[in-house]
Formats: C-alpha cells, structure tokens, sequence
C-alpha cells in the first residue's frame, strides 16, 4: 500500500498546482482571487476579460489532472490510478501552497474522468459543454456533468470507478455552496459577467 500512498502524494502536489494564478501573472492580468467570484478557476479567470487566460486555465487545470493519473497508471497500475484521480481533484480544492484555499475542481475533474475513463470522460465532456451552452452558466453546467458522470459510468458498466467519480461530485457540490446559494437566490452570473 506505500505505493498508493506515494502516488496519492504525488498526485495531490501535482493538483495543487494554481495554474488559473501562474497563468494570469504570467500574462500581467488581475489576480482572480481579486475578483468575481475569487475562484482560481477557468470561469473566473475569463471574468479578467481574456478568454486566452480562461481558456489556458482550464486546459491546464485538466491537463494536470490526466497526467496524475496517467503517471500513476503507467508506473503503479489502475488502483493508483483511481486513487491518483481523487489525490489530484483534492489538490486542487484544497491546495498547500495557498494554504488550502483552492479552487472548485471542474476542470480538474474532467482531466481526471478522460485519463481515468476516457468514454465517460468525452460524454461528461460533452454534457458539460451542451449544458454551459444551454444555460449560459458555468456553475449550473459543472455540476449537471458531475451529477451525470456516474450515469455514464453505469451505462458504459464501469461501477469500478463510481466510487472515485460519487467523492468527486459531492466535494464539487461542496465547493459550489456559493454558487448554489446564488443560484437560489437567482442572481448566479451568466457566463463572463461578474457576481
Ligand atoms: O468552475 C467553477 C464554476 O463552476 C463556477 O465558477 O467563478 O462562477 O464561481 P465561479
């Protein structure tokens, strides 16, 4: 078991990785946490005004995602994997370095699903993309696709990684109080407008 319990480590430091912060330094724009939402994620970064920066940031913070498990997979087999998958969605909620305050993990978690599950990641991929593009907002597409994830998982019969994906869509929900607050109350944003 250290062998899960390293790859679990290592996972979680490579999804604790800010990219929504190296990103937006990197192209002189405003710190996220300064604004919006205060999200480090893509749909806050786009609230800068630069859909270059949002969208490298969700690539990024997806990108991060799948290489934790790729790597876990490639060197310690499918249970690193999976376990890998939940380490890198946990480091990126709950980062280290900025002293556990992170971000909300969608686009970490469609990283993980596409590495870990490839047919349930591209169709919770496309319910998220068909479910933004009817709503027009990110929060209420996000957590359609997580909700969804564990159906497709059930229809493609992989109930080996319902376990992983159920953790990861309620801590998402967890993540999303506010946002869920806000869509009560009506006044969640539209995609690019500002809380
Ligand atoms: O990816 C996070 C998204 O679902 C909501 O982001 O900044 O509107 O809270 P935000």
């Amino acid at each position: 078991t250290w062998v899960l319990i390293l790859w679990a480590a290592i996972a979680y430091l490579i999804g604790s990785v800010p990219f929504g912060l190296i990103v937006t330094r990197a192209m002189g724009l405003a710190d996220p946490r300064t604004l919006g939402s205060g999200n480090i994620g893509a749909t806050n970064v786009l609230r800068t005004g630069s859909k270059l920066a949002g969208a490298s940031t969700l690539i990024l913070d997806a990108a991060k995602g799948a290489v934790a498990v790729l790597a876990a997979r490639l060197f310690a087999g499918e249970d690193a994997a999976q376990i890998a998958a939940l380490a890198a969605f946990v480091g990126h909620c709950y980062p280290v370095w900025l002293r556990f305050t992170g971000g909300k993990g969608v686009a970490t978690f469609l990283g993980v699903l596409l590495a870990l599950i490839w047919p349930v990641g591209l169709l919770t991929c496309a319910t998220w993309i068909a479910a933004v593009a009817l709503s027009r907002i990110s929060s209420v597409g996000a957590l359609t696709a997580a909700v969804l994830s564990s159906g497709w998982m059930l229809l493609l019969a992989r109930p080996d990684t319902l376990a992983v994906g159920l953790l990861m869509t309620v801590l998402m929900f967890w993540r999303h109080r506010q946002n869920l607050a806000r869509l009560r109350a009506g006044t969640e944003p539209r995609l690019g407008q500002c809380p």
